[in-house]
């Protein structure tokens, strides 16, 4: 059984002072949840953020990692660092950063690496254009970015490790794959982890679905059976709408 897990990724938003209440706001109401909770919020609020969440049930990630270990990198934050401040997740390879930051399949392994040799549990993003849907090359790409994501990593490591499948055209648009459309994706990603590492590590991977997902369509999504939870953006900003995606 696949312990379903919910992720906000709040990307460029919150202050210190913001997240602060944010957070105080959610942690009562999701208190009970039975699905895992995490919170993937700018490095500014990671840790006020791991502060206000200790012994809750709520986890802190990042939204990015650099790839080396310290050194002449200038504008980026280290693994040590992250965990350092309270991080356990971090988010790779969102389409942000592949779009508008240059992210490639190869800087996402390469990240993806770093994460887990400093036990940081990836989420790691695969998905499709609008313009890739309609030109049927949907499965070619994740195939692509899944592949490219996991190269050099094992299958023991595989199981700290979170896909989160999300359609560049639903992010933010108000767009949902239908419940269908992003199960059949998933289900081929599931496949293609399965073409790498066999069926049996497949089957424990945690499969996300991310884009536009809110309260009003979290329980349809998440009846499908290869989705495992989702990332959520534009919903994870309200603690009633996150908390109610939650407990779908
Ligand atoms: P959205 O973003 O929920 O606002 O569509 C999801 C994401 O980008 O992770």
């Amino acid at each position: 059984m696949r312990k379903p897990v919910i992720a906000g990724n709040w990307k460029m938003n919150n202050t210190i002072a913001a997240a602060t209440s944010l957070i105080n706001e959610l942690k009562p109401l999701v208190a009970d949840a039975e699905a895992e909770v995490v919170i993937c919020v700018p490095y500014t609020a990671i840790q006020k953020a791991a502060e206000l969440t200790r012994g809750t049930n709520i986890a802190v990630g990042a939204e990015n990692v650099a790839w080396a270990d310290k050194g002449a990198f200038t504008g980026e934050i280290s693994a040590e660092m992250l965990k350092e401040v309270g991080a356990e997740y971090v988010i790779i390879g969102h389409s942000e950063r592949r779009q508008m930051f240059g992210e490639t399949d190869e800087t996402v392994n390469m990240r993806t690496v770093q994460a887990l040799k400093y036990s940081l549990k990836p989420i790691v993003c695969v998905g499709e254009t609008l313009e890739e849907r309609e030109g049927g090359k949907t499965e070619t790409v994740v195939k692509r970015q899944t592949e490219g994501a996991f190269k050099g990593i094992s299958a023991a490591e595989l199981d700290n490790v979170i896909i989160a499948y999300e359609p560049v055209w639903a992010i933010g648009t108000g767009k949902t794959a239908t419940s269908e459309q992003a199960n059949e994706t998933i289900k081929y990603i599931r496949s293609v982890v399965a073409g790498l590492y066999g069926k049996a590590t497949a089957d424990k991977l945690r499969i996300q679905y991310g884009g536009s997902m809110n309260p009003s369509n979290a329980a349809a999504l998440m009846a499908q059976p290869d989705i495992d939870g989702g990332l959520i953006g534009g919903a994870s900003l309200k603690a009633a709408d996150f908390s109610k995606v939650v407990k779908y």
